[in-house]
């Protein structure tokens, strides 16, 4: 196995897109727990560094959708920048660059201040001088107030894991092969031991064996093959960030900051005689034991009135991330679900059905029926809509798709689908969102399909749901002579045009 600092550099990363690193759900996200943040538009000029950027998909789909954005991405495994410097050249994406370099020396001179960072899937994978790096790079490059956004394998949640993932890689160390094939070995000595679905284990340990099982050889190489892998406190990571001078501001995922919803009342009851957020973080991460965090940092922040904030976020406009008809007016917690308002949000949801529609305008539907005081909180509509996934930011309303989005997204489908059984979930960019939608393999294959139709078509006509003919040819092109396969390909590209083609085209997705 070859190794950079310990990291493994024999086999490529798997590729995907990750939301979380979008600089926009970082701004709301700061906006929502009070802190000075900037919601840059799609055309503004604005530097986006993804550190340790991979195979490049969020870097490329972040420029490709925010055009006067400038965008870089920093990796040390050529293999990795190749691909994605051909992806950029093949899309004619030109705002967006990768540099090779070793984070734990990389010399950034060169590199012009940026205004957000990520790192995802970085930090609790390589060494201390790598940090290092990391933290150098951010305190002499990261804008006063700009955002951070980091990923990291979590404690206590992978404290059972430590063993097996100890026993996995020395395993693996004992063969002389690629990374990938020493993960596997690794693998069928923890399934010999404990069975193949980890039943001799305890019950958090047998969740995460199960989390891992259908994941491909690839990643689990890249997550257990490393020499310093070593998940992390919470609080120990807010430490090492403040060295640089950055201090948390919360989670990537918007409901988590409210800690009612994230706590069972024990927990909560506790967090509330502390006032400091590492304790509050503290018992979140022991409480519910989960693997992985995205938190966000700022270099510098301050505080915003409430009255400029709640201006900021009543100016965002929103659209529907799913089909009316699959909306839920519940929000999951530790003890089940929470009621989200019906006479306030069944309204909001029928106006998103119809096209998306800035928080002031959702806001003011239920204001003369006189609802809830909540109904005035932008904060609250944002956090909850977003947060549970039901709506997504759209910066550029109206926008369409570009030639070097559909590009990039023809290649993106192209890498993650390949091979698989379309159950898998994909992202296209998207210019009027200003970043990336995720969607399962079978509807972005139905998607691209019919913009290729749609290249034919009139400008602005409507385009006709295709035929059951038509959508067996696309399913028997690609799966050949799978039938079985075929036969449920056909199905999901079938009912994921009919179910999601109104919500598509209100986010500029023409299909
Ligand atoms: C788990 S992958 C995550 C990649 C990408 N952020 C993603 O989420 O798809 C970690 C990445 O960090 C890069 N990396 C590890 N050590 C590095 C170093 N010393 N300098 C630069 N890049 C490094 C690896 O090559 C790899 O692409």
């Amino acid at each position: 196995m070859n190794t950079g600092h310990g990291y493994v550099t024999d086999i490529v990363y798997s590729s995907g897109y990750y939301v979380e690193q979008s600089p926009r759900l970082m701004a709301l996200v700061a906006l929502l727990t009070g802190q000075h943040a900037r919601m840059p538009g799609p055309d503004e000029a604005f530097h986006f560094l993804d550190i340790g950027s991979g195979r490049g998909f969020t870097a490329l789909v972040m420029a490709v959708a925010n055009p006067g954005w400038t965008v870089t991405g920093i990796d040390f495994n050529p293999a990795h920048l190749a691909e994605a410097r051909e992806m950029a050249a093949r899309a004619g994406i030109r705002n967006c660059r990768f540099i090779e370099a070793d984070l734990a020396q990389f010399d950034d001179a060169e590199l012009p201040e940026v205004d957000a960072a990520s790192l995802h899937g970085v930090w609790t994978w390589v060494s201390d001088a790598v940090r290092a790096g990391v933290l150098r790079l951010l305190e002499r490059r990261l804008a006063p107030g700009g955002l951070c956004h980091v990923s990291y394998n979590l404690l206590p949640g992978w404290a059972g894991m430590v063993g097996l993932q100890r026993l996995v890689r020395e395993t693996g160390l004992r063969l002389a092969d690629r990374a990938d094939r020493q993960v596997e070995r690794g693998f069928e000595v923890v399934r010999h031991l404990f069975g193949p679905l980890g039943e001799a284990t305890d019950e958090r340990t047998r969740a995460m064996l199960q989390m891992l099982a259908d994941k491909p050889s690839a990643y689990l190489a890249h997550e257990f093959m490393n020499a310093d892998w070593r998940p992390c406190f919470h609080a120990d990571v807010a430490a090492a960030f403040s060295k640089a001078g950055l201090s948390y501001v919360g989670s990537s995922h918007a409901l988590d900051s409210i800690a009612e919803v994230t706590l069972p009342p024990a927990a909560l009851e506790m967090a509330r005689k502390f006032s400091d957020s590492a304790m509050t973080e503290l018992i979140k991460d022991v409480t519910l034991g989960r693997p992985l965090r995205h938190d966000i940092y700022v270099r510098g922040g301050s505080r915003i009135a409430m009255v400029a904030r709640d201006d900021i976020l009543r100016g965002l406009t929103l659209g529907l991330a799913l089909p009316h008809s699959q909306r839920r007016l519940g929000i999951p917690t530790p003890m089940g679900e929470i009621g989200m308002n019906p006479a306030f949000y069944e309204p909001v949801f029928a106006r998103l059905a119809q096209g998306v529609a800035s928080v002031e305008e959702l806001l003011s539907l239920a204001r003369p029926s006189g609802a809830s005081p909540a109904s005035d909180n932008p904060a609250e509509l944002a956090a909850l809509l977003v947060g549970t996934g039901q709506a997504v930011l759209v910066p550029a309303p109206g926008r369409a798709m570009t030639a070097p989005a559909r590009a990039l997204n023809g290649m993106m489908f192209a890498s993650q689908a390949a091979g698989t059984a379309m159950t898998e979930t994909v992202a296209f960019a998207v210019p009027a969102l200003g970043g990336g939608f995720k969607m399962p393999a079978a509807g972005a294959l139905a998607v691209l399909r019919q913009q290729e139709r749609s290249e034919s078509a009139v400008e602005g006509a409507s385009l006709s749901l295709p035929d059951r003919d038509t959508i067996e040819r696309w399913a028997a092109e690609a799966m050949g002579d799978r039938p079985e396969m075929r036969a449920a390909l056909a199905i999901g590209m079938e009912s994921f045009l009919r179910d999601s083609r109104s919500t598509l085209e209100a986010l500029g997705i023409r299909c």
